[in-house]
């Protein structure tokens, strides 16, 4: 397993409930290193371009709707293994099908407010992390 970093999102449900330490604490207690973090009010616009993947998919207004209610938390987390870790952290989309002890069955409401994102992929990090931070924004550990 090599050295990853993966985008994750602390959602405006979670970031309402004010669990954004709790959620942090997660990250690094499983050995992923905060690299870059920053909050958020996404626009319209914003939301729309980073979900454009889910553009015809029909819950894809919800999704943008939602993401836009509140402030959300963006970081990207570094370490071994971290894109596969971190979506383990998270649990399923589903809460309700999430295992217990993961964020998402800890702290997340339903499909639709689901406390977290994080990308799916080496190819969804690698873009993800490009839209929402510049290279001087991220302090590797060393
Ligand atoms: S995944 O893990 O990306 O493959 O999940 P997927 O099921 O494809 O869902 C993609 C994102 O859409 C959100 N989603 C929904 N939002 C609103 N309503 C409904 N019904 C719904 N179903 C899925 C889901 O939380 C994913 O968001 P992210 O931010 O990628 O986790």
């Amino acid at each position: 397993m090599s050295i990853e970093r993966t985008l994750s999102i602390v959602k405006p449900d979670a970031v309402a409930k004010n669990v954004i330490g709790e959620i942090y604490s997660r990250f690094e207690k499983a050995g992923l290193a905060i690299v870059a973090s920053k909050m958020k009010h996404l626009t319209q616009e914003e939301a729309e371009g980073f979900y454009a993947e889910h553009k015809e998919r029909p819950f894809f207004g919800d999704l943008v709707a939602f993401m836009t209610s509140g402030p959300v938390v963006v970081q990207v987390l570094e370490g071994e293994g971290a894109i596969l870790k971190n979506r383990d952290l998270m649990g399923a989309t589903n809460p309700k099908e999430a295992d217990a002890g993961t964020i998402r069955a800890d702290f997340a409401e339903s499909i639709d407010a689901n406390a977290v994102h994080g990308s799916d992929s080496a190819a969804s990090a690698e873009r993800e992390i490009a839209y929402f931070f510049n290279d001087n924004e991220i302090c590797p550990r060393g």
